[in-house]
């Protein structure tokens, strides 16, 4: 896209050096400046380590089964009537960088709060269809009803006002606009106390103490996959546990405490995505019923919805 035809997008004028603008790097709020900060030592640190492909294999495949896409090719065809898409809260890009290659037709943009963004850039400054911002993606600074597409994945729970960063993205929609969307899933009773108590304890952790933990959730993660027993769990309502046959792992990992663990990443991949999980202060959780009143009341219709342990998904339109 032109820079002329670029800047018809923004409400305020944007600077682009190359691919890449900084809107935006500090935000009011405490909690959204430390969930900043965690994400910018997250991104950083994986950045600067070797990945492998079955990290982003995992996550592209992840993203097909949440929003309901059969196939890679199923996407693809979604994506061919969308001109205009953004990856709200992109991380290091790479989902970004997926759909300028699925849609070589759209101009696409990542935005992300932490410095994420400007490390997105450098990674697919080759993509010439793709373009990212620093910026809060609930002020973003983008005209109203600009994009038909907007994925928000695994990030809206992260930003200080949920609800309110909903309506900002639904505002940000064309008429025939989509805005699909990840949120945490409240989990069984003795998990959710886990997570409550750790979110404010870790306020006191460095970067470095934060990594140590993470590492010891890998390796425990780790240790019970490797055990490799399943037992049989009966239904525990009073505490929200669900009864089943279970992996030790998975048991604990849903009901208790998170301790990721996945054999075919790196020790930094599963380190972090411990470390996701326990170091930002903004993680909220929601049952089915709040995220889809999110929706009603940004005047939405749910075109799919699928609700699964970790996350509730949804495509929603005008
Ligand atoms: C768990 S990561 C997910 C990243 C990416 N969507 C993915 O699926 O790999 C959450 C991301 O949300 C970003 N984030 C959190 N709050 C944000 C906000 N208010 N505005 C923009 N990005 C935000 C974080 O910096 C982080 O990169």
């Amino acid at each position: 896209m032109e820079p002329k035809q670029l800047e018809t997008l923004f409400n305020k004028p944007v600077v682009f050096q190359g691919n890449y603008a900084l809107v935006n790097d500090s935000s009011l709020f405490e909690n959204q400046k430390q969930t900043n900060d965690s994400f910018s030592e997250k991104w950083v640190k994986l950045d600067a380590e070797s990945s492998t492909s079955s990290f982003e294999k995992f996550q592209k495949e992840w993203v097909l089964q949440l929003y309901g896409f059969k196939s890679e090719d199923g996407f693809r065809e979604y994506l061919k009537d969308k001109n205009i898409i953004i990856d709200a809260g992109c991380g290091l890009g790479y989902k970004a960088a997926w759909m300028a290659e699925l849609a070589p037709h759209a101009v696409v943009f990542g935005a992300d709060f932490s410095e994420a963004a400007q490390v997105a850039a450098r990674r697919y400054s080759h993509i010439n269809n793709l373009y990212f911002v620093r910026a809060d993606i609930a002020d973003l600074p983008f005209t109203s009803g600009s994009f038909d597409f907007i994925l928000c994945d695994q990030v809206i729970h992260h930003t200080e006002v949920p609800k309110k960063t909903y309506f900002h993205l639904a505002h940000l929609l064309t008429g025939k606009g989509e805005l699909a969307c990840y949120v945490y899933a409240k989990k069984a009773l003795p998990r959710e106390l886990v997570d409550d108590y750790f979110r404010k304890a870790t306020h006191n952790f460095s970067h470095q103490e934060m990594w140590a933990f993470s590492d010891q959730l890998t390796e425990l993660g780790k240790r019970l996959t490797e055990l490799n027993v399943s037992f049989d769990c009966p239904d525990i309502p009073a505490l929200g546990i669900k009864g089943g046959t279970y992996d030790i792992q998975r048991f604990i990992y849903w009901n208790f405490l998170k301790c990721f663990y996945h054999p075919e990443w790196t020790k930094g991949e599963n380190d972090s995505c411990n470390f996701d999980w326990y170091s930002p202060s903004n993680a909220e959780r929601y049952s089915p019923q709040e995220f889809k009143e999110w929706s009603s009341e940004a005047g939405l219709k749910i075109n799919f919805f699928r609700s699964e342990e970790a996350a509730h998904t949804s495509i929603a339109c005008k």
